[in-house]
C-alpha cells in the first residue's frame, strides 16, 4: 500500500478511537511560511473528544479545537501540502511520515518504550493539579505530553502547594464566586478554576483582575481556546473593579497596598474565605518609626525590611480576624526559590457580626504605636 495512504489509516484509526498522543507536523514544504510547525494532541473538552492544533508562529502560538472530522481532513491537508515531515505519536507506537528530495512519501514505524515509571510520574499521582492539564500547556508550564519544562518545575509546585493547601478550606457550596486579585498570567487562577470544576460545582464564575491589558488578553485567549466555561479576566485595578459578590478572595503577591485592596474587597464583601500571599512592604517600612531599644531592629536596612514584613501581616492577620476571620499563616514554597512564601488564609466564622471586634483593633493600635506608626492602609477603609 502506498505509504501515504498506510499512514491515512493510522491516522483515522487513532482519531477514531481516540488514541493519539500527540502529533508534530515540522519542515516545511515553502520555509517562507510564517507558521513553523504544528502541534497537535487530543483533549477531552465539554463538548466531547477534540484534536487541539497549536500553531507555532515566531513570537506567538496560536490553539484551535477541531472535531475529529475537520481534525482528520486539516491534518492530511498539511501532510499533503504544508509539511516534509510529521510524526503521529500513539500510546506504544510512533509513525514517522516524511517526504524525500524527490518528493515520494516514505514511512517508518517504531515502538516506544513503555513510559518509564519515573520519578517525576509517581509524586504526579500524588499531585492534585496533574501536569497532563491543558491549561498547564496553554501557560507554558509542560509541553504537549504533560512533561514539566526545566524551568517551570518551582512554579508547577508552588501551583499544587496552594491548591494543596486551598483544598481544605473550599466552602461546602454548589455555587461559587472566586475572584483573584492581581493575577498576572493567571497560573494560579486557571489551577483554581480547574480544581474547582472537578468538584463539581454546578455554579462556578472565576474572575481574574489585572491591571496590565497584555496579561488580561492573554488569559481571555487561553480560556476560548481551551473552552473553558465559569472563568474570565478583567482589565482594571483592584480598587476600581465592581465585583461585590466574592466567596473566595485570592491575592497572591500582589504589590505592596494592592494586598491590603483586595484584603478590603474580601472584608467588604463577606467573603468565606480570603487567601493573600503578600508581596513587597513599602507601606509600613516608610511609615515606622521606632524608638528605644526597638531602634535597634530598624538600624540595619534588612532587618527593617523583615521587621516591616513581620508586622504589616501581623496588622493584616489581626484585622482580617476584628471583622470575624479565623486566621492561619503557612509557608506556601519552599524560600529556597523566594522569600515571600507566607500564606494568611482567613476563614469567616458565621457567628461574628459585621462591626470590627473592638480588642483587637485595640491590639492593633498598640502595636501600631509601638512601631511608631500613625497611619496603616487599612485603618481608614475598614473604620
Ligand atoms: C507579582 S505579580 C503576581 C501574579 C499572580 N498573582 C501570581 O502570584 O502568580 C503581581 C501582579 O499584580 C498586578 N497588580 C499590582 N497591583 C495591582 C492593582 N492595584 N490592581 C490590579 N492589578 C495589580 C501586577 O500587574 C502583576 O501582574
Amino acid at each position: 500500500m502506498e505509504p501515504f495512504l498506510v499512514f491515512e489509516n493510522k491516522l483515522r484509526e487513532a482519531v477514531e478511537k481516540e488514541s493519539i498522543r500527540s502529533m508534530r507536523l515540522v519542515d516545511r514544504s515553502e520555509p517562507d511560511q510564517e507558521v513553523k510547525q504544528i502541534l497537535v494532541k487530543g483533549v477531552h473538552l465539554k463538548k466531547g473528544f477534540r484534536l487541539q492544533f497549536v500553531y507555532r508562529y515566531p513570537a506567538k502560538d496560536i490553539t484551535k479545537n477541531l472535531d475529529k472530522k475537520e481534525a482528520i481532513s486539516t491534518l492530511l491537508h498539511h501532510a499533503e501540502y504544508d509539511y516534509k515531515q510529521i510524526t503521529l505519536s500513539l500510546s506504544d507506537t510512533e509513525i514517522l511520515l516524511s517526504k524525500n528530495p524527490k518528493g515520494q512519501y516514505v514511512i517508518k514505524e517504531r515502538a516506544l518504550k513503555a513510559q518509564p515509571e519515573s520519578t517525576q510520574h509517581d509524586h504526579q499521582k500524588k499531585r492534585l493539579i496533574h501536569s497532563k492539564r491543558p491549561f498547564l500547556h496553554a501557560l507554558g508550564v509542560a509541553d504537549l505530553d504533560g512533561i514539566i519544562k526545566k524551568n517551570k518545575q518551582a512554579k508547577f509546585r508552588q501551583i499544587n502547594r496552594f491548591i494543596e493547601l486551598l483544598s481544605s478550606k473550599i466552602p461546602n457550596s454548589k455555587k461559587l464566586s472566586v475572584a483573584d486579585m492581581g493575577c498576572g498570567k493567571a497560573y494560579l487562577t486557571f489551577a483554581l478554576h480547574d480544581h474547582l470544576v472537578h468538584q463539581e460545582i454546578a455554579n462556578l464564575n472565576v474572575i481574574g483582575v489585572e491591571m496590565r491589558p497584555d496579561l488580561v488578553q492573554q488569559c481571555n485567549d487561553i480560556t476560548h481556546s481551551l473552552e473553558l466555561e465559569g472563568i474570565s479576566f478583567r482589565q482594571g485595578t483592584i480598587q476600581e473593579n465592581d465585583i461585590t459578590e466574592i466567596d473566595i478572595l485570592v491575592a497572591l503577591h500582589a504589590c505592596d497596598t494592592a494586598t491590603d485592596d483586595a484584603l478590603i474587597k474580601g472584608i467588604q464583601s463577606k467573603a468565606q474565605l480570603i487567601v493573600v500571599s503578600p508581596c513587597c512592604h513599602k507601606q509600613v517600612r516608610k511609615a515606622m518609626n521606632t524608638q528605644g531599644t526597638l531602634a535597634e531592629i530598624t538600624n540595619y536596612g534588612t532587618f527593617k525590611e523583615r521587621q516591616a514584613e513581620l508586622l504589616t501581616d501581623t496588622i493584616r492577620s489581626l484585622y482580617l480576624q476584628a471583622y470575624g476571620y479565623k486566621v492561619t499563616v503557612s509557608e506556601f514554597v519552599s524560600t529556597e526559590h523566594t522569600p515571600k512564601n507566607i500564606l494568611i488564609m482567613g476563614t469567616k466564622q458565621t457567628f461574628k457580626s459585621n462591626t470590627p471586634d473592638p480588642t483587637l483593633i485595640k491590639q492593633i493600635e498598640a502595636l501600631k504605636t509601638q512601631f511608631g506608626i500613625s497611619h496603616h492602609y487599612l485603618d481608614s477603609y475598614l473604620d
